[in-house]
């Protein structure tokens, strides 16, 4: 399948898709505090997907998956499982990733929770990691390189001392979860493919206080660190336009 071009009215859509998905991490970040369950978040907003936002958790049922977030605490890169018997403690940090239908297009979005009172080694790594996103979104546009992003993203991950995830990267989007391109989130200047208007993709970077190698857990889903120090990251879905970028997936404390 080749890269598909979205026109205005589909980018229409997809901005809905994509406020609904930033809408989710907004209701649940009240609740994200020391002693609740990742099972109890993942009821929450499924029940607000379905309930309140008449919309569709992408993830269930995708690959056999049966949760509506991914929730992912420490060392977790991606992908965790919510479980009702995985108590969040003071000082973890943790990823929400969800991703959200509305008539057929989705938005993918993440991010990351300090939850309580958080060591500064942790804060830091949640910060640098924003900033990689962050980094990436402010040189798209029409003309850029896919490489350009990886760089920009490896660049500042290593210079703070950090490794990047290779095994996994962001992607294409629209009325498929999952499609071209591949967004590599390490990589050289002015290689791969050079973005048009009308793209969308998302960003996503893994970012490892250790080494960048990954395990995945018996349970089929869960990528942990191999080196069992703690991974962060952040995920907006983003529309290329005629001079530069939107991120669909915006929350309204963010000013980008
Ligand atoms: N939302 C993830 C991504 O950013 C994919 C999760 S797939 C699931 O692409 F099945 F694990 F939910
Ligand atoms: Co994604
Ligand atoms: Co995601």
């Amino acid at each position: 399948m080749k890269i598909t071009i979205k026109n205005k009215e589909e980018i229409n859509k997809m901005r809905v898709a994509g406020k609904l998905a930033a809408e989710v991490l907004e209701m649940i970040t009240p609740f994200v505090v020391p002693g609740v369950s990742t099972g109890e978040l993942d009821d929450i907003c499924y029940k607000y997907i379905t309930e309140v936002q008449k919309s569709i958790p992408a993830n269930v049922g995708y690959r056999g998956y049966e949760k509506t977030i991914c929730s992912s605490v420490n060392q977790v890169i991606c992908h965790g499982i919510p479980d009702k018997n995985k108590i969040l403690k003071n000082g973890d940090i943790l990823n929400i990733d969800v991703t959200v239908i509305k008539d057929g297009w989705h938005g993918d979005t993440s991010k990351m929770f300090l939850v309580g009172k958080c060591q500064p080694h942790n804060e830091r790594l949640v910060k640098i990691t924003q900033e990689c996103l962050y980094k990436a979104i402010e040189i798209v546009k029409p003309g850029a390189y896919l490489g350009d992003i990886g760089n920009i993203i490896q660049k500042h991950a290593e210079s703070n001392y950090y490794s990047v995830v290779e095994d996994y990267c962001g992607h294409g989007i629209g009325t498929v979860y999952h499609e071209e391109p591949q967004v590599l989130h390490y990589g050289n200047p002015n290689t791969g493919i050079q973005l048009k208007e009308g793209m969308c993709f998302t960003i996503e970077p893994m970012i490892n206080q250790g080494s960048k190698y990954t395990k995945s857990l018996s349970d089929g889903w869960t990528v942990e660190t191999k080196d069992g120090r703690n991974s962060a990251q952040w995920e907006h879905t983003l529309a290329v336009t005629n001079d530069g970028v939107e991120v669909l997936t915006k929350r309204s404390e963010e000013s980008i």
